[in-house]
């Protein structure tokens, strides 16, 4: 007999960072991170427990060997003696462009997986599963302001999510300025572990972490944009100078990337209270008061391929289907 369920998650952006690795296998993080689940853009995937054999499909094409392997084995965490299972998954944004599709696509897997082997659905539980298919996956199981605590436990069962802030505790918005959808060229597992064997500003990231992610949590407290957009842009270049100094050099960024950042930091010098993030991808993101968003976009647009204007999301849920 099979069973199906169908989970919709968001994609999530740190606002402080997570990069480097403590563990590998279980996917443990060497730092703390602090991020904002956003609504928009979203990542539907039903999962058939008990179907012919494996297989995935992605936007309804058959996934590539490597991500429909990943996703497949992902499930063997919920059962090791799983019978063949299908996953369905649909992204509303680009795929693998430092736009956070693994994030939304391994919390909407958690739990629609979980869902249709008939399982516990706690959003802690998932969030330690998820983790291991996506670290900043274990983020997307709760709307709004999330902080993955690092854990200090071997086997991982401290380190997940833990929701701070509800999506209506603050009405900010992140302005998404796409500068280019080609897929990324070092996947994040690689790229942190280059950093951590090869950037010589890897042990200085490390000891300022906690402390940005609390600086964090206390600007999303008391609601203070300038506060949070400054510990946000620190860690933010923090990260990108690690991978900078990396051996060979990580450069995520496109010149475009380059021209959105001078242009929001014009902005800002103007008076907006606008502030500028980047990940894994050529991508920035602005993020400013809902207010402010259209003039942030015009800033932005004669640089960006795409522009997307996203709030604060709900969390991963079960559809009724
Ligand atoms: O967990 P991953 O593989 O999605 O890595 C996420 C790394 C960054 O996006 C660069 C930072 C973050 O905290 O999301």
């Amino acid at each position: 007999m099979s069973r199906v369920a169908t989970a919709t998650a968001h994609p999530n952006i740190a606002l402080v960072k997570y990069w480097g690795k403590r563990d590998l296998p279980l996917n443990l993080p060497a730092v703390s991170s602090l991020s904002l689940t956003l609504d928009g853009f979203h990542t539907t995937t039903t999962v058939t427990w008990g179907a012919d054999a494996d297989a995935m499909t992605l936007n309804g094409q058959p996934a590539q060997p490597k991500v429909a392997a990943k996703a497949l084995r992902f499930l063997d965490l919920l059962d090791p003696a799983r019978p063949p299972c299908a996953i369905a998954s649909h992204n509303s944004f680009p795929t693998g462009a430092g736009l956070a599709s693994s994030a939304s696509g391994f919390a909407a897997l958690a739990l629609a997986g979980a869902a249709a082997a008939g399982q516990d659905t706690d959003p802690l539980r998932l969030s330690r599963l998820a983790r291991q298919g996506s670290g900043s996956a274990c983020r997307s199981l709760w709307g709004g302001f999330v902080t993955w605590r690092r854990g200090a436990q071997a086997d991982g069962s401290d380190s997940h999510g833990v929701p701070v802030f509800g999506p209506d505790h603050w009405d900010v918005v992140m302005v998404v300025a796409v500068v280019s959808t080609a897929g990324k060229a070092v996947g994040s597992t690689e790229g942190m572990e280059r950093s951590r064997l090869t950037s010589p500003l890897y042990d200085t990231w490390l000891a300022q972490a906690e402390d940005d992610v609390t600086e964090g949590e206390t600007a999303v407290a008391a609601r203070d944009l300038d506060r949070l957009g400054r510990v946000m842009e620190a860690s933010t270049y923090k990260m990108h100078a690690t991978m900078h100094t990396s051996q060979p050099p990580l450069m995520y960024w496109q010149p475009g990337s380059v021209a959105v950042l001078h242009a929001v930091w014009a902005l800002r010098a103007a008076g907006t209270s606008a502030w500028t993030t980047m990940d894994a991808g050529p991508q920035v993101k602005v993020l400013c008061h809902r207010a402010d968003a259209e003039k942030v976009a015009e800033a932005v647009r004669p640089h960006a391929a795409a522009v997307h204007i996203l709030g604060p999301g709900g969390p991963t849920r079960l559809e009724d289907r």
